[in-house]
């Protein structure tokens, strides 16, 4: 089987196609016919060598978390069947500690990735597969997995509801445009930014309410302001865009954080902090039952996931490159089996 591997950790032309044995599925793993896998900015960070996870010694190193296909083959003791359709949850979990045990999973010590949908066939844990309605097909499906479940955990966490306000700095990209569409799904108004007005237009037809063409903090502060207090901030930006969430949700507001894409350190008020009785959380990826929910969601019809574009295998590095230019809105979708 081919897989598009990273082979030099220099940016996007460091992804080569090369070929691999066929894996087989050992207990409790199944083979799957990957049709399509979604790529994210934790898979960009590793390819520009700026992930602490990957390094040369791994090389060549297969990544690609967000898995949708069907099934090939199935090991023993497996609870799905050659010809299933599925979606992988890429959390990789001890399955013993309290957390695995009473939830949330996302909170396990030993909580890590799956990496190797980049790829015609990926050996993943049958435990780990939703099953597929025939109604979501395997592109949206592959949206779906880290950027929608990451926006979703972080937006239930953050207890939002009808009538909030939410604030999504950076609306345009993975996070950020599941973050609009599922504060919308759950009656929500949101207001987002972007340094383009081209893109911000794309996602005011998903549901964006106040569009917001501004990159400076010190703008972003006042523009956001004008429109209202945020009752929850969903900061998958990190940086200076912390300060700001802080500074513009109202008291007893609740800033949700996934993300350093803008920088890894923020300068805070620590007493509009506490004064205001604000919340600041971390948070990592969510729960197999929230990508259950998801699939549940786009089965109804409540949301589809917004896919930017498809790429076949040979030109993922085109599609890492497309991740790093900022021209598109919504998810990049490798298909392998194209
Ligand atoms: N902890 C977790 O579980 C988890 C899960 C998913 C993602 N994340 C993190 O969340 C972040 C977003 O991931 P993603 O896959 O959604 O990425 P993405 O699609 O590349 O995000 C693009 C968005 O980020 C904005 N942006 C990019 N570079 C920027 C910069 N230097 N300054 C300000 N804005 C910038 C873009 O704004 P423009 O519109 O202006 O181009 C766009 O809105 C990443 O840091 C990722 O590692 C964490
Ligand atoms: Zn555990």
């Amino acid at each position: 089987m081919r897989a598009a591997a990273f082979t030099d950790l220099v940016g996007p032309d460091g992804v080569s196609v090369v070929d691999r044995p066929d894996p087989e599925p050992a207990q409790g793993q199944a083979v799957v016919d990957v049709d399509a896998c979604a790529i994210n900015r934790h898979d960009l960070w590793i390819l520009d060598g700026d992930s602490a996870m990957v390094d040369a010694a791994d090389l060549p190193f297969v990544s690609g978390l967000d898995v949708a296909g069907v099934v090939r083959a199935v090991g023993d003791d497996a609870s799905v069947e050659p010809g299933d359709r599925v979606v992988l949850c890429p959390n990789e979990t001890c399955g013993v500690c309290r957390f695995c045990r009473d939830g949330p999973e996302n909170l396990c010590a030993e909580f890590s990735l799956y990496h190797g949908g980049l790829a015609e066939q990926a050996v993943v844990s049958v435990d780990r597969l939703v099953a597929l309605p025939d109604d979501v097909d395997t592109t949206t499906a592959a949206a779906l997995p880290t950027a929608y479940m990451t926006a979703y955990h972080m937006l239930r966490r953050a207890d939002v509801g009808p009538g909030d306000l939410v604030f999504v700095p950076g609306a345009t990209g993975g996070v950020g445009v599941a973050g609009v569409q599922l504060a919308n799904a759950m009656g929500a108004r949101t207001v987002g930014t972007s340094s383009s007005s081209s893109k911000l237009a794309q996602v005011e037809t998903l549901g964006l309410d106040h569009a917001l063409e501004v990159t400076d903090p010190d703008t972003m502060r006042s523009a956001v302001a004008d429109v209202g207090e945020p009752d929850a901030v969903l900061n998958h930006l990190g940086g200076p865009y912390t300060a700001v969430g802080l500074d513009v949700m109202r008291r007893g507001g609740r800033m949700l954080v996934c993300g350093r894409t803008a920088g890894g350190t923020s300068e805070i008020d620590v007493p509009d902090l506490f004064l205001g009785h604000k919340r600041v959380e971390g948070s990592t990826m969510g729960t197999q039952r929230d990508l259950e929910r998801l699939v549940d969601l786009v089965s109804s019809g409540t949301f589809t996931p917004a896919v930017a574009e498809t790429y076949p295998l040979e030109e993922t590095g085109a599609a890492f490159a497309a991740m790093q230019d900022r021209e598109r809105v919504g998810k990049l979708v490798v298909t392998p089996s194209a």
